[in-house]
């Protein structure tokens, strides 16, 4: 496996790898900045492609903050090699994940955030939104850079197969689509639809967007905010009331 690197806006950069079993994506993303700050580790199987990757870009062992949506493997499998590599770096999570996984699972504790606490790393402001449930487990939280306005949004958004690092067209079509697929699927029920869903998604939005850096599939450029709120309506269509 070999990671393609992309900056996808300024100093972020989307660190790709395919994984031929999965048929699927696992994108990192690497904000370079005076306090680097990675979003999601991707598996610890495939640490060797996500480290040359990080390592075109900067010293991986400058890296300072480790952030990830919610305890699953690709999300933070490889969080101890991470802190390993990078002596001063330290995970970021929510309070609930903490609390409940990744304190016991980490070689060194994390960051517990509160939602909406705001993390600096010199010239970006990293924003984290506690989201339970969304896109799935009790954990997740999201990151918005509000000086970039990029939303790292996990596995919303998600796309099969390995499409380019950036698409400015429709991104919602696929998305729905490859929902539609998945629930005929053994991954289906990947996302609850809870009471909180909805307003999750319209307070993800609010944020006004530009860029959506996408875990699985191609990232987006272009208004964010109207993306999220018809993903919102293909949620609640594909999966409310079921
Ligand atoms: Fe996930
Ligand atoms: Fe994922």
């Amino acid at each position: 496996m070999q990671s393609q690197v992309t900056e996808i806006a300024q100093d972020t950069y989307r660190i790709s790898t395919f994984h031929p079993d999965y048929q699927i994506q696992f994108n990192q993303f690497l904000i370079k900045d005076d306090e680097p700050f990675l979003m999601h580790t991707g598996f610890k199987r495939m640490f060797p492609a996500t480290l040359a990757g990080v390592a075109s870009i900067m010293d991986p062992a400058t890296l300072h903050w480790i952030g990830f949506s919610h305890f699953e493997s690709d999300e933070c499998g490889a969080l101890n090699e991470w802190l390993s590599v990078a002596p001063y770096s330290q995970g970021l999570c929510s309070s609930v994940g903490a609390m409940v996984s990744v304190n016991d699972f980490a070689d060194r504790t994390a960051r517990p955030l509160a939602d909406g606490e705001v993390v600096h790393t010199g010239r970006h402001r990293v924003r984290f939104l506690s989201t339970p449930h969304v896109p799935h487990a009790w954990d997740a939280g999201l990151f918005f850079d509000e000086i970039g306005h990029t939303l790292l949004c996990s596995d919303l958004f998600f796309q099969p197969g390995d499409p380019g690092p950036v698409i400015e067209s429709d991104i919602v079509r696929p998305a729905r689509e490859s929902i539609q697929a998945g629930l005929a699927g053994p991954m289906a029920k990947d996302m609850p639809y809870t009471p909180y869903t909805e307003s999750t998604l319209h307070r993800l939005a609010a944020l006004k967007p530009r860029t959506l850096a996408v875990m699985h599939g191609s990232s987006f450029h272009g208004d964010g905010q109207q993306a999220l709120y018809d993903l919102a309506v293909v949620i609640k269509d594909l999966l409310g009331g079921r």
